[in-house]
């Protein structure tokens, strides 16, 4: 299914539920009523065709966003990943952590497992949170420098030095680990967890870790196929110029 402008987000939401932390992350608030995307953007100032790409591009990993997304400035695709970076970090994360602490508090027997498997997942948050800080401190500084560059017509030889010296491929190859590790974690749960009493609890847990992968996987598929050749075509007009 394409999403449409003419839609109303209700019938979205009720088609894929996998689309709700994205609208959130638009700031759009649940109670919205009979009304399409479209009304809601235009009641809240926002940007219906950079909206609709987000959402199909999540909704559809067939949906080719690329030449979609290419066309938005890249401030708004950045302000986007960052909201996005957020979730993970004061929503999501934290909430995993609360449910594995609950499953070692309340089990009698094996609390040395379930520590290890508490240990494993705050080994893979702080990868994860140094990935996302050295894309926020780094890698999107450096993406919005070059379009300020191009729009102006001047580059500084900071600038001009960065990008002789900065790889933006290897910033991919850091994708598949934090990918990698989040694979084990779930590993340990389906294979070696020792049988607790509260199966739904670590049912729940391993759902949260499924939608977070997911929502990951999406996230990294934003970067690599449209920021990263945004960067290297920003990068090549950039050096022709110098
Ligand atoms: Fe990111
Ligand atoms: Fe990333």
């Amino acid at each position: 299914m394409l999403i449409e402008k003419d839609m109303k987000l209700a019938d979205v939401l009720h088609h894929d539920h996998n689309l709700i932390p994205v609208i959130s992350r638009f700031g759009i608030k649940l109670g919205f009523g009979e009304n399409t995307i479209e009304e809601i953007c235009a009641a809240q100032q926002l940007d219906s065709d950079f909206l609709l790409t987000i959402l199909n591009t999540f909704h559809d990993p067939l949906f080719f966003a690329d030449r979609h997304l290419k066309s938005f400035p890249v401030g708004l695709l950045i302000s986007y990943l960052k909201e996005t970076h957020k979730n993970y970090l004061n929503e999501r994360l934290p909430y995993i952590a609360l449910l594995i602490n609950r499953l070692t508090e309340t089990s009698s027997d094996h609390k040395t497992a379930y520590q290890l498997l508490m240990n494993f997942f705050v080994e893979y948050k702080k990868e994860l949170t140094k990935h996302i800080e050295r894309e926020e401190k780094v890698v999107y500084p450096y993406v919005l420098q070059l379009e300020v560059a191009i729009a102006s017509g001047t580059t500084s030889d900071a600038l001009l030095q960065q990008v002789n010296t900065y790889s933006i491929t290897d910033y991919e190859e850091e994708h598949e680990n934090v990918e990698e590790k989040l694979f084990d974690l779930k590993n340990i749960i389906l294979k070696y967890l020792p049988p607790t009493t509260d199966q739904n609890l670590c049912f729940t847990i391993l759902h949260e870790l499924f939608i977070l992968e997911k929502d990951l996987n999406e996230h990294a598929r934003i970067e690599d196929t449209i920021l990263v050749p945004k960067v290297e075509e920003m990068e090549r007009i950039i050096n022709k110029r110098a």
